[in-house]
């Protein structure tokens, strides 16, 4: 593990007509760290994804992975590179065995055709899906779907993981399994920055924390820090005003 940035998010802003969905964001995501991106809805969290895996084009600003631009490089050039995506909607191929869909994954990642069995069977056993590795994708729970979502993006053995709300929709065992596989995953090395609306989680993971408001970076700091940080505090409470 070193200490310099795998990814660097400089100054990016993306425009959706008149709406600034992110507007002149930065950060940096340290090598062997677990980063959190929070914020209410809307706040653009998704659409920096899209963002660092060139799913959409920036209006300005720069990506760096390893020191190396790719915001002008294709979505697949980027995975190749070794950033993966587990999405907040999983959309596994239903008719696909849980099996096939993590080789899918694997043979759109970094992996040599000689590798596809060992890593698809590492990033099941990773994930807790050993066991249903041979039932349909359409057959699968929301729990195991996020699992499966998961592990397609371990098999294309990521240096780089981006996670979408990876804790949506489960129950608290379910939560506590995921979390279980990031921290699997970093202790090997991994990079992982997670979106996760669940702040009990996001506190327990995670090394560094970024806040996103309105498509603005309002903190950027450790999880303790970020959740004393008074702009935070009212984001997060306009939020819970709206929903009442
Ligand atoms: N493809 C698009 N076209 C138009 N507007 C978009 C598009 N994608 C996102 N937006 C808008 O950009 C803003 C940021 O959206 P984004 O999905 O990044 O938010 P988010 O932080 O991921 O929210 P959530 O927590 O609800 O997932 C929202 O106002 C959204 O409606
Ligand atoms: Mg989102």
């Amino acid at each position: 593990m070193t200490n310099s940035p795998i990814l660097s998010v400089q100054g990016v802003s993306r425009r959706f007509g008149s709406l600034v969905a992110v507007n002149k964001v930065s950060f940096d995501v340290r090598e062997g760290t677990l980063m959190s991106l929070i914020g209410p809805n809307g706040a653009g969290k998704s659409t920096i994804f899209n963002l660092v895996t060139n799913y959409l084009s920036l209006t300005e600003g720069r990506v760096l992975f390893r020191g190396q631009r790719i915001d002008t490089l294709a979505t697949q050039k980027i995975a190749h590179l070794g950033v993966a995506r587990a999405f907040q909607i999983a959309r596994p191929f239903r008719g696909l065995t849980v099996h096939d869909n993590v080789k899918v994954g694997a043979l759109f990642g970094r992996t040599g055709p000689r590798e596809v069995e060992s890593v698809i069977d590492d990033a099941l056993r990773l994930t807790g899906l050993v066991h249903l590795a041979q039932a349909q994708a359409s057959s699968l729970s929301i729990g195991h779907l996020r699992k499966l979502e998961l592990a397609r993006a371990v098999a294309a053995r990521p240096t780089l993981l981006l996670a979408d709300e990876p804790l949506a929709g489960l129950v608290p065992t379910e939560s506590d399994e995921i979390l279980a596989s990031f921290r699997a995953l970093v202790a090997r090395g991994t990079t992982v920055l997670l979106v996760e609306h669940d702040m009990v989680s996001v506190m327990k993971i995670s090394d560094r924390v970024v806040v996103l408001d309105a498509g603005e970076l309002i903190a950027d700091g450790t999880p303790q820090d970020v959740v004393q940080d008074p702009r935070v505090i009212s984001a997060y409470l306009g939020q819970e005003a709206l929903e009442r």
